[in-house]
């Protein structure tokens, strides 16, 4: 061990001033770590508020086009994708997914024929199309995972075919990347990216985004306790993520974010792959509330992005990505 004693060795030195503090910084924030996530709905002509996440909003089909227009021009290179769907398309097995030309699919479409150089990410779960707001397929109480299997590999298929670039399942069924993986090869998508939200809890930080797309709702006490991870857990998570490399998962995601940054670490330190964060919903809307009100410094914003690089994360899924790059000048 080197020997840091005081008086010889002030770690003070390093704090006299910005630019030495910034020159000896060991991890930074950029605008190449930002994705945003975008919600779009149904039938809806411009856009509207989200009450529970204060400054983000529902876009319709024509109004996401300007919304992803400025997030293009901010620097910002990939956007999630989120569909708010009609409620009378939704049945218990969601088959509206898997439909060719559904909602979408043509969102998809057109975002990728006016930013083909913008990055999409599209969801692979049942929880925007069942009545019953569950990611899989429900029978007699029970979530039917190998039968949902099927199904999220069709979805996937879809979504590709619609021009996504990168397939993110939030599922959580057991040996989904894999049967994605095989219908994308046997499709010619084998370029195809997955992300695999491969660490992804039962989480109550998820709360603003079921209102944002209404499976609030549908799912109503209800909870996704029998797929989604257990919050004490933390090697179970090594081993979700050890099954999705295996299957064929190029990136893997921990959510929701702050609360599980050892998961990061941990994840990052075991199996050296791309790892993603997803600071959630109900992240976003406990910080903006708080700096809307003034309680908290704006500062946080920053602070709590610096927190998901520290610990590893390569990128993050964030509501505050255009937030950053205009008041941080990233
Ligand atoms: C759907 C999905 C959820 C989120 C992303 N994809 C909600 C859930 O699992 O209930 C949450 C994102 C957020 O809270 O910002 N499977």
């Amino acid at each position: 061990m080197i020997s840091r004693k005081y008086p010889s060795t002030r770690l003070r030195r390093l704090r006299q001033s910005e630019s030495i503090i910034d020159l000896t910084s060991e991890c930074a924030v950029t605008k190449n770590d930002l994705i945003q996530p975008v919600f779009v709905k149904e039938g809806l002509s411009d856009k509207e508020p989200i009450e529970s996440m204060p400054g983000i909003f529902r876009f319709g089909e024509d109004s996401v086009l300007k919304e992803i227009e400025e997030i293009n021009q901010l620097g910002i290179r990939a956007i999630a994708i989120f569909p708010v769907i009609d409620p009378s398309k939704k049945d218990s097995k969601g088959t509206e997914a898997t439909k060719r030309d559904n909602f979408i699919s043509r969102v998809l479409g057109s975002i990728k024929s006016k930013f083909p150089e913008m990055l999409v990410i599209a969801d692979v779960a049942l929880d925007p199309y069942t009545d019953h707001g569950h990611d899989g397929i429900l029978e007699n109480d029970e979530i039917l995972n190998d039968q949902t299997l099927d199904v999220l590999a069709e979805q996937s298929l879809v979504l590709a075919e619609a021009g996504a670039d990168i397939i993110a399942p939030s599922d959580m069924m057991d040996g989904r990347i894999g049967v994605i993986r095989k219908k994308l090869d046997e499709n010619n998508f084998e370029d195809k990216i997955i992300l695999s939200y491969a660490a992804k809890y039962n989480s109550k930080f998820y709360g603003p985004f079921r209102d944002a797309v209404n499976s609030k709702n549908n799912l109503g006490t209800s909870d996704k306790s029998s797929y989604q991870m257990n919050p004490a857990n933390s090697l179970e998570a090594l081993n979700e993520v050890a099954m999705d490399i295996e299957e064929g998962a190029d990136i893997v995601m921990v959510k929701p974010g702050m609360p599980y940054l050892d998961i990061i670490s941990k994840i990052k330190e075991e199996f050296k792959v791309p790892t993603f964060a997803y600071q959630v919903s109900g992240e976003y809307a406990m910080i903006m509330e708080s700096v809307n009100k003034g309680w908290l410094d704006k500062g946080v914003i920053i602070e709590s992005l610096t927190s998901f690089k520290r610990a590893g994360a390569d990128a993050v899924l964030t509501y505050f990505a255009k937030d950053l790059i205009k008041e941080f000048n990233l």
